[in-house]
């Protein structure tokens, strides 16, 4: 008990890592990470974590690791159970006074699913979230492409969509980026083409991992685009123009 009665909980911290390579996490960040006695991570349901393999140099002796499992071939709402059971952990260390520091690739709240703990726990605990680099300004560093400029209007696509929506949004923006490519690279580049972007169109793949790789989209094979990949394109060419 604090002083007054009051009970002294943990705080809950959504931390922005990578993407891909260990460097790109902020100064704050880091200082999280080294305090926080816990350190959860969203795994696959065989135990695996992009996070926790990119903050593996940075992570001293002595931490609690929770692994949160999520079946990452169902989509959130499937995983409902999952995110209950991870609050639900989550939760027992806050009310035990001990901070958690949640790991999350790139940036929280960038499609980040970390959005899915958010929302089950900020209404009972002090959650912060410490943003991290997006997968999308580091895949536009990698490409050495700025994503927009001026006026611009920036359009991130999850290549999921439906073609027709996909085609009309690449036509109305003056720059894309598509993320979540996987599986539907052969429909993202037949819809580039048919927005007259695939001249334009920028690839990149595991960008700060030993495997990043770019290559002309013209060159990629269409069952092997990973799902750590993205599609830039910009309708002027470059944002600068
Ligand atoms: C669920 S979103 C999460 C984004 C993440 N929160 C962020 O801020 O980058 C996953 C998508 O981000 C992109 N992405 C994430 N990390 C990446 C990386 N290292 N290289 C290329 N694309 C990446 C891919 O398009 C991937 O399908």
């Amino acid at each position: 008990m604090a002083e007054g009665g009051k009970r002294l909980t943990g705080t809950v911290y959504g931390l922005g890592v990578g993407p891909g390579d260990p460097d790109l996490i902020t100064v704050k960040g880091l200082r999280i990470l080294e305090a926080a006695p816990v350190i959860a991570y969203p795994a696959t349901m065989e135990g695996e974590s992009t996070a926790r393999a990119i903050v593996d140099t940075h992570l001293g002796n002595g931490k609690t690791e929770l692994p949160l499992f999520i079946d990452i071939s169902a989509g959130h709402a499937a995983n409902a159970p999952n995110y209950d059971k991870a609050a639900a952990a989550i939760s027992a260390h806050l009310e035990a006074g001990r901070d958690v520091a949640v790991l999350c690739e790139g940036d929280p709240f960038f499609y980040g699913s970390f959005s899915y703990l958010f929302a089950r726990l900020a209404e009972d605990w002090p959650v912060e979230v410490v943003p991290g680099v997006s997968s999308l300004t580091a895949c536009a560093a990698a490409l050495g492409a700025p994503l927009a400029a001026g006026g611009d209007i920036l359009t991130v696509l999850p290549a999921s969509l439906d073609e027709k929506v996909l085609r009309q949004r690449m036509e109305e923006a003056d720059g894309v980026a598509i993320i979540k490519i996987g599986r539907h690279f052969p429909k993202i580049a037949k819809v580039l083409e048919d927005a007259g972007l695939l001249a334009n169109a920028r690839y990149v793949e595991r960008v700060g991992f030993a495997d990043e790789r770019s290559l002309p989209i013209t060159e990629v094979k269409a069952d092997e685009a990973p799902y750590f990949s993205m599609v830039l394109a910009h309708h002027r060419g470059e944002a600068w123009k």
